[in-house]
């Protein structure tokens, strides 16, 4: 069975940057607020000129030339998304604008958990020998699905995108998963659609909402990150043959650096261990995981053969840890 080996990272650079004192003139809240209860400084926000699709492609350029792999060679691009350009997919505009003329692509949506879900996704198709290059992006504009106005969500969101390039390999470096839904949960965290009944002909009615802007109870969502993260990578971890002891580094989605520290204390992970990007970006949804280690790839943090033990959590509910091992 061919094995999966990540070769490559990339994100998008997002030049709007929003500081907690900036949305202090929009809402009633304080940088102190904020970063204490956060760690959240500032985020960046997509440019009026920027799409879902271009911030996709700018980083899965970026991973392509990491990994020194032609668009040409890609068989498979998956898009994490809840903010698509397209309700109907918005994976095909990123392989057009690549020019991976050879790659089927399509969308995946599982909220914050989608980068980690798409990348477990990715890996099968690989493991099974139908694909051998595959690109996985994890991209979010929730800036447009944000209630600007409720102080309680608006600080969180930031926007981005980040991807990482998988390969065929003789030696396996997914080395253990686990994924987990719950849908009884859903009302935690919502994006949801909004129906407006409108008559069409006669008796004969249809439904033409929209999406309403985020809405979220923030202490459940929380006690939920605190509980199921540090249980799903130590399932992950046994799948994989490893203890906490092993991990190199954390990479788990940027929400909130209290939830980051609470599931490190729960593992006895050292805090120089956890990659946090929480203050410069805020919570980018499925961008965060890639992004976060993009970053830390680039700036040298994690080198080839270190184990990182990466989780995803969020709306659904859904929640998921892979532990990989880099290049
Ligand atoms: N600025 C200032 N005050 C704020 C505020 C803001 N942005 N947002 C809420 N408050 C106020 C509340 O109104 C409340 O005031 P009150 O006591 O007078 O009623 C007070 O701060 C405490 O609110 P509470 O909601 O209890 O705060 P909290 O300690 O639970 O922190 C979160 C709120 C959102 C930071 C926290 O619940 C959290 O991180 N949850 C997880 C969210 C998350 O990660 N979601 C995404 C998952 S993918």
């Amino acid at each position: 069975m061919p094995g999966v080996s990540l070769v490559g990272s990339g994100s998008a650079c997002l030049t709007v940057q929003l500081t907690n004192d900036d949305l202090s003139q929009r809402v009633d809240t304080s940088d102190e607020w904020i970063a204490a209860r956060t760690g959240i400084r500032q985020r960046h926000l997509a440019a009026a000129t920027d799409s879902l699709s271009s911030l996709a492609t700018e980083a899965a350029r970026n991973a392509l030339a990491m990994a020194d792999l032609s668009a040409e060679e890609v068989d498979l691009i998956l898009l994490a998304t809840s903010t698509p350009d397209d309700l109907f997919g918005t994976a095909c505009q990123v392989q057009a604008a690549l020019g991976a003329t050879r790659a089927v692509a399509f969308d995946l949506t599982a909220a914050c958990s989608g980068f980690v879900f798409a990348l477990v996704t990715a890996a099968q198709y690989i493991r099974t020998g139908v694909f051998k290059n595959v690109v996985v992006i994890g991209a979010d504009v929730l800036s447009r699905w944000t209630d600007w106005d409720d102080r309680t969500t608006c600080v969180l969101f930031g926007d981005g995108a980040g991807a990482v390039v998988l390969r065929a390999s003789e030696r396996d470096r997914l080395l253990g998963f686990e994924l987990c839904s719950d849908g009884s949960l859903n009302h935690c965290l919502n994006l949801a659609y909004q129906p407006e009944t409108a008559p069409l002909v006669g008796d004969i009615n249809v439904q033409m909402g929209t999406f309403s802007p985020i809405t979220m109870n923030g202490r459940e969502v929380y006690k939920f990150a605190v509980s199921r993260v540090p249980e799903v990578i130590e399932k992950a971890l046994f799948r994989a043959g490893l203890t906490t002891a092993d991990i190199d580094w954390m990479v788990l989605h940027q929400a909130n650096q209290r939830i980051l520290d609470a599931v490190a204390d729960r593992l006895g992970v050292p805090s120089d261990r956890v990659v946090s990007n929480m203050a410069r970006h805020g919570n980018t949804s499925a961008a965060s995981i890639p992004l976060a280690l993009d970053e830390a790839v680039r700036a040298g943090k994690i080198q080839p053969g270190d184990v990182i033990a990466t989780a995803g959590f969020g709306a659904g509910l859904t929640w998921g840890a892979a532990i990989i091992q880099w290049r």
